[in-house]
């Protein structure tokens, strides 16, 4: 016969029962770290690519990362089956490895005209040199991207290659909103991160340093993940939503 025990311990056993499934509920709900005072709108307005700003010196908890997890697995998936999977990587010798592989990504990517942030010709004056700022922005990534506390790559199950498009819309759909929200919820927490992709070059030399199912797994995005140097990010200038929105008709 089970011993009698309080409604109190009832209530925290059943409790502890009903999150156990789902425990990023309490993590949600019971923020642990402390939030900067952004509104939704200007989270989402200036959470940036971050490169020059990233604090390499001062290390992020493993919790924090926890919690950015966690609100990004709340991000949807295709038949509500999350298949979005984050490898977050420390260790400082995994780290420069990747960084090396990424400098050699970079250096290919930074001599094709026309895809290189440095080569784009926007058309005018003011835009262009904010396409300059931001290609020295990248240009120091390029060097420096072991050097954050922690890389965070984001990956879904599944390959790309040779898949219909519906297939492949839902393979990348199930990771890219979780990236995304794992930024901003990033950028809530005083960290900062960037969107990359040139490693992708040399995934599979990326997969195999931390273990990757290469044949299994795909690789959307590399970023690094660092207190940012100061909070005060800007909106950036953009095209008018008007230029974009197609109305009834494309
Ligand atoms: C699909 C994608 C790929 C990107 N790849 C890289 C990259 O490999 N390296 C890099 O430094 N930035 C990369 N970026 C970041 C962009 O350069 C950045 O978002 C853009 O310049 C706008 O900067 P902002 O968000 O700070 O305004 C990428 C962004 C996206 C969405």
């Amino acid at each position: 016969m089970r011993p009698p025990c309080s409604v109190a311990t009832a209530v925290a056993l059943a409790r502890a029962r009903c999150f156990h499934s789902f425990d990023i509920i309490p993590a949600i709900m019971v923020p642990r770290m402390t939030l900067l005072p952004l509104s939704p709108d200007e989270l989402l307005s200036t959470t940036r690519a971050v490169r020059k700003r990233l604090d390499f010196d001062r290390p992020v908890p493993d919790d924090l990362i926890r919690e950015c997890v966690a609100l990004a697995m709340q991000s949807p998936s295709g038949s509500n089956n999350m298949t979005m999977q984050f490898v977050v990587v420390r260790d400082a010798a995994k780290r420069a490895a990747i960084g090396e592989v990424y400098r050699q990504c970079y250096g290919i990517y930074s001599q094709l005209p026309g895809i290189y942030i440095g080569s784009i010709d926007k058309g005018e004056d003011a835009a262009n040199a904010q396409q300059a700022r931001s290609a020295t922005s990248a240009d120091f990534l390029g060097e420096h991207m072991g050097e954050a506390p922690a890389l965070v790559i984001a990956c879904t199950a599944g390959r790309a290659e040779n898949l219909p498009a519906m297939m492949g819309a839902s393979l990348f759909g199930n990771v890219l909103p979780a990236m995304w929200s794992f930024m901003l919820a990033a950028r809530a927490r005083g960290l900062g991160t960037c969107w990359t992709t040139i490693h992708l070059m040399m995934e599979q030399q990326i997969a195999e340093i931390v273990g990757i199912p290469f044949d299994s797994v795909q690789q959307v995005c590399l970023s690094p993940l660092a207190y940012t140097k100061g909070t005060d990010f800007k909106p950036a200038a953009r095209p008018a939503a008007d230029s974009i929105i197609h109305w009834d008709q494309w």
